[in-house]
């Protein structure tokens, strides 16, 4: 009996587990069995193994061949290992050297000509196979998403002949050269805050939520901004550092999307449209891909039009907005993917979106409006800190309003400094901050207890809303550089829950 030993790598979430795929050859009736995979994989892989080995001028042996694909546990989806199983029936029948495979590992599909195609999610591999100090052999066109990973060695190979005459030494294939270092993220020719005029509050409101990491959600009737003004977020965010940069590439790797290289340092945003369904928002499938949630981690999920979306796609998000996650079930077991995203919600206060604007009348019932706020749920509006009005502002074209807009490079310089305060003084953002973290880090005086007291008293605030205060006060402190929450910090936060104090406000949207 021959058995050839050859190495490729499975997907589960954003990690790479190690597949060995062991050949044997044994004397008897000529078949090819193909055991650890799906049954329909197996046989769509046996059929473009067999005809690339075929086209690329070899035999396939007229043996008995069991190919096994271990760990059998792990769940496994067919075309990556095209190539890993070609190679390891060439080396069972001595028709490559058996000794280099040891040092590769091959992830790629085989077209039925013996050329290689690019698959998904090629990025964890790269890593793991760095880790695991062996050489990556993959398609072209996955050339340079391998070569984001540091210290990886790549060998790119067009066909399996190519390939083969490589590691027989007959023919000599380049190695990928090192992808250039990261580009930083340069704010020229983004969307910038400067553009947005007027909106003072709804700015400041944007650059608190930038600084303490804090969801917010933009209330207002249409053509205010709202969409402007989320769209501006992204860039007030600090650039990716190296684990975070390469943490969202491997999730789009894995989603079939690639990050062009300038756009690696910059945090991702993504806006689903309304019409998404709950397993785009989170990710799902047979062989789970990530959401959107997902795809927006370390960067934002904008969701426009808040209420459009269905109430069950949006509960969905309860998950991620909690833990950082999503777990994806399926049948053999579940599979994890990283979805720590900033979410940024619009809405208009009604269907007709001159709810409460005094300048225009609303067209809509009273149940109208409330029927079109229970859309969002309170749970939801629950895990979002900072609520405001954007309202219409009469003026906002005259020149004297536009003269001297601040830049978001300048807003980002200051939510930055109150970042690196926040990271100083605990080891990471507030809105991360459980509730004893910030009993430690955000004590107040007796008499801005007293002011806090008197507010929850006068507004009638929900008692879950004291840890949201505590929090927005303790950013608008660090954007301040004030080492104690003071009552204008206080009342700030209080101003940035809208929702709750204006009382002007539809009662459906209260929780
Ligand atoms: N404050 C502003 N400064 C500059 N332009 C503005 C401002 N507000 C609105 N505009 C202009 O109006 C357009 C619509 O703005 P935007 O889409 O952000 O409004 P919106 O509040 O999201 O409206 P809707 O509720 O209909 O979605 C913008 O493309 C811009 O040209
Ligand atoms: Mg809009
Ligand atoms: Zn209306």
């Amino acid at each position: 009996m021959i058995v050839a030993i050859a190495h490729s790598r499975a997907q589960l979430g954003i990690s790479a587990p190690a597949v060995r795929i062991e050949t044997h050859l044994t004397n008897g009736l000529p078949a090819f069995n193909l055991v650890g995979l799906p049954e329909t994989a197996v046989r769509e892989s046996k059929e473009r193994v067999r005809s690339a080995i075929l086209s690329s001028g070899f035999e396939f042996p007229s043996r008995r061949i069991t190919v096994n694909l271990a760990p059998g546990d792990l769940p496994k989806e067919g075309t990556r290992y095209d190539l890993a199983i070609a190679l390891g029936i060439l080396a069972a029948s001595g028709q490559i050297p058996h000794a280099p495979l040891g040092d590769f590992e091959a992830v790629a599909e085989l077209a039925l000509t013996g050329e290689l195609r690019g698959v998904r999610g090629v990025m964890p591999a790269a890593r793991a196979c760095q880790q695991a100090s062996r050489s990556l052999i993959v398609a072209p066109d996955n050339v340079l998403e391998a070569t984001r990973v540091r210290g990886v060695q790549v060998l790119p190979a067009a066909t399996l002949s190519a390939l083969c005459g490589h590691l027989k030494q007959t023919q000599r294939l380049a190695w990928a050269a090192p992808a250039p270092p990261y580009a930083h993220s340069n704010l020229a020719g983004q969307p910038d805050l400067a553009e947005v005029r007027g909106q003072y509050f709804a700015k400041r409101a944007l650059e608190i939520a930038a600084a303490g990491g804090h969801n917010i959600l933009l209330y207002g009737p249409p053509g205010t901004g709202k969409t402007m003004l989320a769209t501006r977020l992204a860039h007030l965010l600090a650039p990716l550092d190296d684990e975070q940069a390469y943490e969202v590439a491997a999730i789009h790797s894995i989603a079939g999307l690639h990050r062009a290289p300038g756009q690696w340092l910059v945090p991702p945003f993504r806006a689903p449209h309304h019409t998404s369904s709950a397993p785009a928002l989170v990710g799902g499938g047979s062989t789970p891909r990530p959401g959107e949630a997902s795809l927006a981690h370390h960067g934002i999920l904008f969701l426009d039009e808040l209420p459009e979306f269905g109430r069950r796609v949006l509960d969905v998000l309860r998950e991620p907005l909690e833990i950082g996650r999503v777990t994806i079930a399926r049948a053999a077991g579940t599979v994890d993917f990283p979805a720590r995203f900033q979410l940024v919600a619009a809405m208009n206060p009604c269907p007709c979106g001159y709810h409460g604007d005094p300048g225009a009348s609303c067209r809509c019932t009273p149940e109208q409006v409330r029927h079109y706020h229970s859309r969002v749920s309170g749970p939801l509006l629950d895990r979002i800190d900072i609520q405001i009005e954007v309202a219409r502002e009469r003026n906002w074209l005259s020149s004297t309003v536009t003269a001297q807009l601040e830049s978001s490079a300048s807003v980002r310089a200051r939510a930055l400094a109150a970042r690196a305060r926040q990271w100083a003084r605990q080891g990471k953002i507030n809105h991360h901050l459980s509730v004893s973290e910030l009993s430690l880090h955000a004590p107040l005086d007796r008499p801005t207890e007293k002011f806090l007291a008197h507010a929850f008293e006068h507004y009638r605030l929900n008692p879950r809303t004291y840890h949201r205060l505590m929090k927005l006060a303790r950013t608008i402190a660090d954007v301040a550089d004030c080492p104690a929450i003071a009552q204008d910090h206080l009342s700030e936060a209080l101003a940035l829950r809208r929702l709750e104090v204006a009382p002007a406000w539809p009662a459906g949207m209260k929780h």
